[in-house]
């Protein structure tokens, strides 16, 4: 494939800041990698912008750069990080809550992550009915407590002398919206936030601000937030790039790698039964029927786009598919995670694939809030506005313009990704068809 002209992308000069919405789990296990890897105390395990390489041009050509060689990303010294949380609790006190990381890890950057105190949120409890903050912003209407927003995130920026600013959704998970008449057009939406209409959540709030002051959103929880009509006209109008939703860690990580490999081989599927148990804050968040409902719904959906049973009717149709999670406050963040897969093949005969996780949620997110933030600063650079599809690989519920199916394949979603980055930089796209192998 011929390459295309390199797109201007304005440098990454300067100091970045990664605004969080929630300093919980993931926002502190997030911070506290970056720094410890600042400080060479770890590696950045996990993360495709620090450790992934690219392969560029053909196989002969033996050119394979690390992407953040390849193309121009904000370094790792040049982030700043700030939040906004109703629990007033600085990232250290939250790391320490949290218990994903260890004290002695958390002891050797003890001073950096004090330093880190949110902002005061847009919080109500209508929407995350099982936290109780008193570090929340009060105002007249819905509009007031945005704007209120967008003068925290022009604040900050301007308090630690930032060049540009992304925000990464790491909030509790909202109850289950579903989308409507307010959230349609730009005008629908504002007016239903002047008059405080209920459905405008929190994390609505928090996008719309963050586009309006040009920064990009990406929506690492399953909730409705900057997937609506109205707030993606307001990104393509403002010019300013969005992703979501929910980041793909866990189990549903586990099943875009292995829905794939029963396809690619045309074995048939049964039924495929998801259970957790889990004991962190996230966990006790989900155990409200109407959060889990937003989540069962960003994790139901994977496997009918992978396995397309309309297509393949007698591999795939009328398989079943049940997802429990289960707060369990023992395991804390160290949820444990068990699938019982019914495959069938050859002849009908039946086999069975069990698989047990035993994972680490905020280990395995912490790397993809990394990598949103830093490849939504280059898209924006790039000049990328709107929905970032190219980034579905991190997201369990990828975002797509209307009418269109979302990408699950995580393998799709790979070359996805990496065509879109040698596209931007000029390079030709790869396809594997190997021809120059075979010609004369
Ligand atoms: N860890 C994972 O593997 C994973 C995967 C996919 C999605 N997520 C999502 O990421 C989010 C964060 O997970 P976590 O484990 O860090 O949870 P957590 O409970 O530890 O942290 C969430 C934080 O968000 C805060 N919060 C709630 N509403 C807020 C608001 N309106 N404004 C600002 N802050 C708000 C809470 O007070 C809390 O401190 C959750 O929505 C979770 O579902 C996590």
């Amino acid at each position: 494939m011929n390459p295309s002209a390199p797109r201007t992308i304005a440098p990454a000069t300067g100091r970045l800041g990664i605004l969080t919405p929630g300093l919980g789990a993931v926002a502190t296990t997030f911070i506290a990698g970056v720094e410890s890897v600042r400080r060479g105390y770890s590696k950045p395990i996990g993360s495709l912008t620090q450790m992934a390489t690219i392969r560029l041009g053909k196989r002969t050509d033996q050119r394979s750069p690390l992407i953040r060689d390849f193309v121009p990303l904000a370094r790792l010294d040049d982030l700043v990080f700030g939040g906004w949380d109703p629990i007033p609790d600085d990232a250290l006190t939250a790391a320490r809550t949290a218990g994903v990381l260890n004290s002695a890890e958390l002891d050797r950057i003890a001073p950096f992550l004090s330093g880190i105190v949110p902002m005061s949120a847009v919080f109500d409890n209508r929407y995350v009915t099982r936290i109780h903050g008193t570090h929340v912003k009060t105002g007249t209407t819905k509009r007031d407590l945005a704007d209120q927003l967008r003068q925290d995130i022009r604040d900050f920026k301007a308090r630690n002398r930032l060049d540009r600013v992304v925000v990464v959704w790491c909030g509790s998970t909202e109850v289950f919206i579903r989308p409507g008449q307010q959230h349609s057009t730009i005008e629908e939406f504002e007016r239903a936030m002047d008059r405080n209409d209920e459905a405008i959540s929190p994390a609505m709030l928090y996008a719309w601000a963050a586009i309006m002051e040009g920064v990009p959103y990406a929506n690492g929880a399953p909730n409705l937030a900057v997937d609506t009509p109205a707030l993606q006209r307001l990104a393509l109008d403002r010019a300013v790039a969005i992703s979501g939703k929910d980041f793909k860690t866990g189990q549903t990580w586990m099943k875009t790698v292995i829905a794939p490999g029963l396809k690619a081989r045309m074995l048939g599927l049964r039924g495929w039964y998801s259970t957790n148990i889990l004991g962190n804050r996230d966990g006790e968040v989900l155990d409200d029927p109407a959060s889990f409902k937003t989540k069962e719904e960003s994790k139901l959906s994977v496997l009918r786009t992978i396995l397309q049973p309309e297509v393949y009717p007698d591999l795939y149709e009328g398989f079943s598919h049940v997802v429990r999670i289960n707060y369990y406050p023992p395991r804390g963040d160290n949820k444990e995670g068990w699938d019982n897969i019914d495959i069938v093949g050859w002849m009908n005969y039946p086999m069975q694939i069990k698989v047990n996780f035993l994972c680490r949620d905020s280990i395995l997110a912490a790397p993809i809030v990394l990598d949103l933030a830093l490849f939504s600063d280059f898209a924006q650079r790039a000049g990328m506005k709107g929905i970032q599809e190219w980034l579905s690989f991190y997201y369990k519920s990828p975002m797509v313009v209307e009418g269109l199916q979302p990408e699950h394949d995580l393998f799709i979603q790979q070359t996805k990704l990496k065509n879109t980055l040698r596209h931007l930089m000029g390079e030709e796209q790869i396809t594997h068809l190997g021809l120059e192998y075979y010609e004369p």
